[in-house]
């Protein structure tokens, strides 16, 4: 594997799954495959998951880790071809690419949609930008649209988790205050896609994801019957997308209870707003999976990084 900006870069999923299994099972088995070899994980965004799992699966590898809060530490880069920069930006991303690529065998990027104009935010500029100008192989630690390492500790989770051959799997909306990305949404459907399981999205009318993430799937706007004979219910919030980036409801009636959940396991990727998204009941009852998707997220990334490690 070249690059992990994608869950479709793993090739087929479940022999995927089964790897970080494996991987998890003995984390230390391939310690010698990152000797004398550096991951750059560089952070435009906050994190705290994506962060430490990283940085643990690199160890795991024996990869020499640096860390960078580039959104706050860096210099503000330009991305623009024949920009003429006299004005906020110091550095364009031609350069800093090609300069990261000197210190680092890998670079890990995180940088969020800005959720103000949705066709610069599709253009997932800092990703791609690393993809084009670096000369090493990049992993995607969420962009503007996707969170593949999310989507892959999911898999692991509902792999390790399932009781039935073919799950009911349940993504429902939840209120947020703020105005939160697509990215965890859109990878978990393109995930879905790949996974023998009943799948449903439900969510208000007005919060449709991208028609064409969410072709062929099924979308039921009553809540109560979409979560019917639920074995597995992934709440996440986003922000509306055909109305980009704007919070259009915040309908309490939305939030995840324990009556609601009834036998399901509970998902989410964290971080989680208590009694906003989901009420206390549910995350502290043995039905929440999301300590253990947390776990997950550095098999998910040591899968990644052993995948590229062992094309370098
Ligand atoms: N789920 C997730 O990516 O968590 P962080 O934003 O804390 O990294």
């Amino acid at each position: 594997m070249k690059n992990y900006l994608h869950i479709s870069d793993l090739g087929n999923l479940q022999d995927a799954v089964k790897e970080a299994i494996a991987l998890k099972q003995n984390p230390y088995q391939f310690k010698e495959l990152g000797k004398q070899k550096t991951i750059c994980l560089l952070f435009f965004n906050n994190s705290l998951r994506t962060r430490l799992s990283t940085q643990k699966a690199g160890m795991n590898l024996g990869l020499d880790v640096m860390v960078m809060n580039f959104g706050s530490e860096g210099w503000q880069l330009e991305y623009e071809d024949g920009t003429v920069m006299n004005q906020g930006k110091s550095e364009h991303i031609k350069e800093a690419a090609q300069v990261v690529s000197q210190y680092a065998d890998i670079v890990a990027i995180r940088a969020f949609a800005g959720l103000i104009d949705k066709e610069k935010d599709e253009a997932e500029i800092v990703l791609k930008g690393f993809e084009k100008y670096a000369s090493i192989p990049v992993v995607n630690m969420e962009s503007s649209v996707g969170h593949p390492l999310q989507a892959l500790a999911d898999a692991i989770t509902l792999e390790e988790h399932k009781t039935v051959k073919k799950p009911k799997i349940v993504l429902s909306w939840a209120p947020h205050p703020k105005s939160l990305p697509h990215a965890v949404a859109n990878s978990f459907i393109e995930m879905m896609k790949l996974q023998d399981a009943e799948f449903v999205i439900t969510h208000p009318e007005g919060y449709e994801l991208n028609p064409e993430i969410t072709k062929d799937c099924k979308i039921v706007y009553d809540q109560e019957k979409a979560l019917e004979n639920a074995n597995f219910v992934y709440v996440k919030n986003w922000s509306s997308y055909s109305n980009y980036g704007k919070v259009l409801s915040e309908d309490k009636n939305w939030m995840m209870t324990k009556k609601k959940l009834g036998d399901a396991k509970f998902m989410h990727c964290l971080p989680v707003r208590r009694n906003v998204v989901v009420e206390d009941a549910v995350l502290d009852s043995n039905q929440s999976l999301v300590i253990e998707q947390a776990n997950n997220r550095t098999y998910s990334a040591q899968l990644a990084l052993k995948r590229i490690l062992e094309k370098l």
